[in-house]
C-alpha cells in the first residue's frame, strides 16, 4: 500500500512530466487514500525532527488562533493551553484524523473544512495564524497569504514553518533540478502580500526548513 502511494506520482504523471506535477498527483493520491497514509509516510521525519520544529512554531502563541492546513493534526499536541484554536483544511480525510487526535489528547479546537484561498472568517478575527508546510501545498500561495493577512488582527502575528530553497547556492541548484517542490522561494511572496518578515530562522543546518514570523 505504501509502495503504491510512493509509486502513484510516477504513473499518474508519467515519467516525462515534471516533478511538480508528480507532487500534485502524490498529494491527491494521499488525500483519497486517507490521512493515515500521510501520517505513515511522515512518521520518520516527525520522529527525527518534527517535535523540535513544532515546539518552535507554537512557542508564545496565544489568544484567537487559526491553524491553516491542519492536515492530520501533527500540531495538535503543541496547541498552547488556553488558546482558542480554529483549525482548517480542505481534506476531510485529514480533518477527521486531526479531530480524532485532538479527542485522544483531550485538546479542544474547532476543526472546519475550509479553503485557505477564501477563508470563512471576518476581517481581523485572529491574533495568530499558524501553518506548517502549507504554502508549498496550496494552489495559489499569494492568494492564501492575502487571506491570512485579511483575517489577522492589526497587531497579530503569522507563524509559518516551510520547506524552502536553501541559501547554499550549490544545494539550491541541485534541488532545483531533482526536487523543485522542496526548493521554493516562498519568502519572495511575503512583500507582495504586504506581510513584513519580523524574523526568519533556519531550523536545520542547511536552511531547508525555516520558521517565518510575519506581521501586517
Ligand atoms: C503537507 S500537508 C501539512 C499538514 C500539516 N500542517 C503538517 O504539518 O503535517 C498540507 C496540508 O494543506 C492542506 N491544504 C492544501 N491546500 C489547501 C487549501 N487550499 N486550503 C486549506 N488547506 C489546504 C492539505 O489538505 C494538507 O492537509
Amino acid at each position: 500500500m505504501i509502495g503504491a502511494a510512493y509509486a502513484a506520482p510516477l504513473f499518474c504523471g508519467g515519467f516525462r512530466r515534471n516533478i511538480e506535477r508528480k507532487m500534485l498527483c502524490f498529494r491527491t493520491t494521499m488525500g483519497s487514500l486517507g490521512g493515515w497514509i500521510y501520517d505513515l509516510v511522515m512518521w520518520p521525519l516527525e520522529i527525527r525532527w518534527g517535535k523540535g520544529w513544532r515546539i518552535a512554531l507554537w512557542r508564545g502563541v496565544h489568544g484567537r488562533v487559526l491553524e491553516i492546513g491542519v492536515g492530520t493534526g501533527a500540531n495538535v499536541p503543541y496547541y498552547p493551553e488556553g488558546a482558542q484554536v480554529t483549525a482548517v483544511d480542505i481534506g476531510e480525510g485529514m480533518l477527521s484524523r486531526a479531530r480524532h487526535k485532538a479527542r485522544g489528547l483531550g485538546r479542544d479546537a474547532d476543526f472546519r473544512m475550509a479553503d485557505v484561498h477564501s477563508l470563512p472568517f471576518p476581517n481581523e478575527s485572529f491574533d495568530f495564524v499558524v501553518g506548517s508546510f502549507v504554502l508549498c501545498s496550496v494552489r495559489d500561495p499569494l492568494r492564501a497569504l492575502a487571506e491570512i493577512r485579511r483575517v489577522l488582527s492589526p497587531s497579530g502575528e503569522v507563524r509559518l514553518l516551510e520547506h524552502v530553497r536553501p541559501k547554499n547556492e550549490r544545494l539550491g541548484r541541485v534541488l532545483d533540478r531533482i526536487a523543485p517542490h522542496f526548493a521554493k522561494r516562498t519568502w519572495e511572496l511575503f512583500p507582495t502580500a504586504r506581510l513584513q518578515v519580523e524574523t526568519e530562522r533556519a531550523l536545520d543546518r542547511h536552511g531547508l526548513v525555516r520558521l517565518y514570523v510575519l506581521r501586517r
